[in-house]
């Protein structure tokens, strides 16, 4: 008690001496992140996770602190949900789905019928028993995860690329071409709750394939066969550019009275140009009303199915990219909180004579955990490096870190900028961000310029 007290006096007299208001209002605890930025404007965000990647304490924080909605990126498809007939197998999607319940995020089910990542012992099925066993397989799985499924794709990919509007040729179409919308009416008897999706790739603009898309969900609108919505994957790259009909075409299904969704955002490239293609995908989804939400297709580069196209938010060390500051942006929100909780400054002996920098941060905490934003802002004076000294309470540690170097994980620790971040203009500021487990920091963080 005697200690809590001594850090609050601390506290106060820092951020009187400061000159700067001590505000613990909860309201302005809350830290931006992707899933904030969105839910402000009615829209979830969600990323592909892995359930391998669970014990990566860097993939879980950026998992649990970021999004709003989660599709397992291999763990409901066929293979693993069904290995051998009609025995099935939950684990690694009960693993998904349990922590996402943890933290209250809603799940995407992906995908109950797709022509690849089938388990051996469909390839020598056809016909009858290839369309039985296609309706158990929904069946079984769509009644295990009934009412905890936001979404299901319920039939993915099932449309060619021949630019002839064909179905895709697939072992499934072969059981007769109603194979789509028995998979529809299964998955409504079996999960009547959920919202049924169809999903699939190169049906981001008007084209053929989308066209025949477009059809295929009025037909089943006019015949009162359930579908909910329409799934635009949406891999973006040099020989899939985003295309300039793209919000017209999302708009043209919501005109037919489904929602719409981005189901598997990726995006090549890097830098700026990277970064106002997320923030397109992002206004594009925001002028549809009925564009429900955007799911990128992994966290880090590292996690991408396409590490090589750099096509993800994060770095491979879990950072934050120019592209996850541009979807803030885009979302209309900021990547720093506008009242930090507890502010202090410094008064560094710089060449400017005045205080050279400051630092204020705002903590989102819950029981055991927390995520620290800190603003370093210059003073009258450019920066061209900085340091944040801040001490831990007694018994937290730091688990990942972002736009930063921590020269500890406990205790007092000292932030550097890393090299994009240390000049900084006069008057103006840069953010990095932290991670721990234990209790939020509540002390006084002190900038000195370096
Ligand atoms: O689990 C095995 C592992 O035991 C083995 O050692 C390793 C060796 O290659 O393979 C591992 O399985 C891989 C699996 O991903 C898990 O990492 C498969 O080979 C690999 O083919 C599989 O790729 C997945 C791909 O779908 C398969 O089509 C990607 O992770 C996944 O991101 C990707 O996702 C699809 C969507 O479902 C549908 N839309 C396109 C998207 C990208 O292809």
């Amino acid at each position: 008690m005697k200690r809590s007290h001594a850090i609050l006096t601390v506290v106060t007299a820092g951020a009187l001496a400061a000159g700067t208001l001590v505000t613990l209002s909860p309201a302005a605890n809350a830290a931006t992140t992707l899933g904030s930025a969105a839910s402000a404007k009615g829209k979830y965000f969600g990323t592909a996770a892995a359930a391998y990647k669970f014990s990566d304490s860097v993939y879980t924080g950026i998992l649990d602190r970021e999004f709003t909605m989660v599709t397992p990126e291999n763990e409901m498809k066929w293979d693993a949900t069904e290995p051998s007939q009609n025995s099935f197998s939950y684990a690694g999607a009960d693993t998904i789905v349990n922590r996402a319940k943890a933290n209250g995020q809603r799940m995407r089910g992906h995908a109950l019928a797709w022509h690849q990542q089938q388990p051996g012992w469909v390839s020598s099925l056809s016909g009858t028993a290839l369309r039985t066993a296609m309706v158990n397989h929904i069946t079984n799985v769509a009644t295990h995860y009934k009412g905890q499924i936001y979404a299901w794709d319920v039939v993915n990919e099932a449309f060619s690329d021949n630019g002839d509007g064909s179905r895709r040729n697939s072992n499934l179409q072969q059981t007769g071409n109603d194979w789509i919308e028995v998979a529809f009416k299964t998955a409504r008897a079996a999960d009547p709750a959920a919202k049924l999706c169809y999903n699939d790739y190169n049906t981001d603009g008007v084209n053929a394939k989308s066209t025949a898309v477009y059809t295929m969900v009025k037909d089943f609108l006019s015949r009162g066969v359930p579908i909910d919505c329409v799934g635009f994957q949406s891999h973006i790259n040099s020989a899939s550019p985003l295309p300039s009909d793209y919000q017209a075409n999302l708009q043209r299904f919501a005109d037919l009275g489904v929602e719409v969704q981005i189901t598997e955002l990726d995006i090549a490239g890097s830098g700026s140009a990277q970064a106002n293609s997320y923030a397109d995908v992002v206004k594009a989804c925001l002028g549809v009303t009925k564009c429900a939400g955007i799911t990128v297709w992994g966290i880090r580069d590292s996690d991408s199915w396409r590490s090589g196209d750099t096509p993800l938010l994060f770095d491979n060390s879990g950072n934050p990219k120019a592209a996850y500051n541009s979807v803030i942006s885009a979302f209309g929100a900021t990547t720093t909180s506008p009242s930090p909780s507890v502010s202090a400054s410094s008064s560094s002996p710089g060449p400017g004579g005045d205080g050279a920098c400051t630092a204020t941060y705002s903590n989102n905490a819950w029981t055991g955990g927390f995520v620290t934003t800190v603003t370093v802002k210059a003073g009258s004076s450019a920066l061209t490096g900085w340091k944040v000294a801040l001490t831990l309470p007694s018994g937290a540690a730091i688990t990942n870190s972002w736009s930063t170097t921590a020269s500890g994980s406990s205790g007092a620790v000292t932030f550097g900028n890393v090299s994009y971040n240390g000049s900084v203009a006069a008057g103006t500021s840069t953010s990095f961000g932290f991670q721990g487990t234990g209790s939020a920091p509540s002390g006084t963080a002190t900038c000195t310029a370096s």
